[in-house]
């Protein structure tokens, strides 16, 4: 029997998730591999470190899971929780923060921009990582599969369960391993800089229809007059289409660009058609699920229990040879 690998991710829970996330951080993970076991947890607890508005954060908990049953996520082969419904990672993370050198912290690229960019700095934002490692090292997870901004992170985590082994010559923690999917693009925001939160150029996945093309029919464009041929590439709008579009239905739109007769006002119309019919299969369940919470908190519970099933002993483990308990 070959061995099962087990994989985990984590989304952070701030604003409405935007199709940069459903690209990089949900589509891969809605149908694991075979002789995958996947864990994917909505990382509340880290949201604190920015998002200090109750309401919003409990919001975005909700729409995340939503979002994420909504679409389909297969949770035959997915552990789906939220992080503080396993309060284990919380005591894992300060026993973990007692075998991390300040240097690994100072040196995390997240926290040193956030020092360059002169935000008001907390011990929350510092220690970021160490929560992180407990995240992963509670569960024994092979995998994490992770943009490149958070590979460093991982490595963190590596070091931390170095550390620790090492402190006690015994193997408590596997050492999980970042994997970096090259192929994923920059997903292009509303301005074509990178769709991201804070840059305020986000497409929701279930933006409301009349929204949605509001936001693409503002994509600024060239001024190449209707009759004449267009280039595509490069466009904000042939990039978003490209996205979402079946392969015929890109070459018919890039052909018809090309040869002119056909303005970048119709080209946004298609592309907005296009965006609406991609989603809109999972739209109903979206809203249903966010109409009651009850239905996303069963599923998430249940999640959590599977979860902890697998954090009590290891943390059981941990406790031991520290010394918290025999
Ligand atoms: N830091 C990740 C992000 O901002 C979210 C996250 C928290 C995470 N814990 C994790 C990702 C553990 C992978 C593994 O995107």
């Amino acid at each position: 029997m070959s061995e099962t690998k087990r994989r985990l991710t984590g989304i952070k829970p701030t604003g409405v998730p935007h199709i940069g996330n459903y690209f990089a951080s949900i589509k891969p993970f809605l149908h694991p591999e075979p002789g995958v076991e996947s864990l994917y947890f909505i990382a509340n607890y880290h949201s604190l470190t920015t998002q200090r508005e109750g309401g919003p954060l409990l919001h975005s908990t909700y729409d995340v899971a939503a979002t994420l049953l909504a679409l389909g996520i297969d949770l035959d082969h997915t552990v789906l929780f939220r992080q503080t419904d396993v309060p284990e990672v919380a005591e894992l993370s300060w026993i973990l923060s007692c075998f991390t050198g300040m240097g690994l912290l100072e040196r995390a690229h997240a926290y040193k921009d956030a020092v360059t960019k002169g935000r008001d700095l907390h011990a929350g934002l510092f220690t970021y990582p160490v929560l992180m490692a407990a995240d992963i090292l509670l569960y024994d997870i092979d995998e994490v599969p992770v943009g490149s901004d958070q590979k460093q992170h991982v490595e963190i985590a590596r070091d931390i369960a170095g550390s620790f082994n090492h402190a006690y010559g015994q193997e408590i923690f596997k050492l999980p391993n970042p994997k970096i999917d090259e192929t994923v693009m920059i997903i292009p925001g509303l301005d074509g800089k990178k769709m991201s939160k804070s840059y305020g150029n986000v497409i929701g996945i279930f933006e409301e229809e009349k929204s949605l093309k509001k936001k693409i029919m503002a994509i600024p464009t060239d001024s190449t007059p209707l009759e004449e041929p267009k280039r595509v590439e490069g466009s904000t709008i042939f990039s978003l289409f490209e996205l979402f579009g079946t392969d015929d239905a890109i070459l018919d739109f890039k052909k018809r660009m090309n040869q002119g007769g056909m303005g970048w006002g119709h080209a946004k119309v298609e592309l907005f058609e296009c965006m609406r019919d991609y989603f809109s299969p999972y739209r109903q369940h979206y809203e249903t699920l966010m109409a009651s919470r009850s239905e996303i908190d069963r599923v998430l519970l249940e999640g959590a229990e599977r979860a902890r099933a697998m954090a009590r002993p290891k943390l059981q483990a941990v406790r031991q040879v520290v010394g918290f308990s025999s």
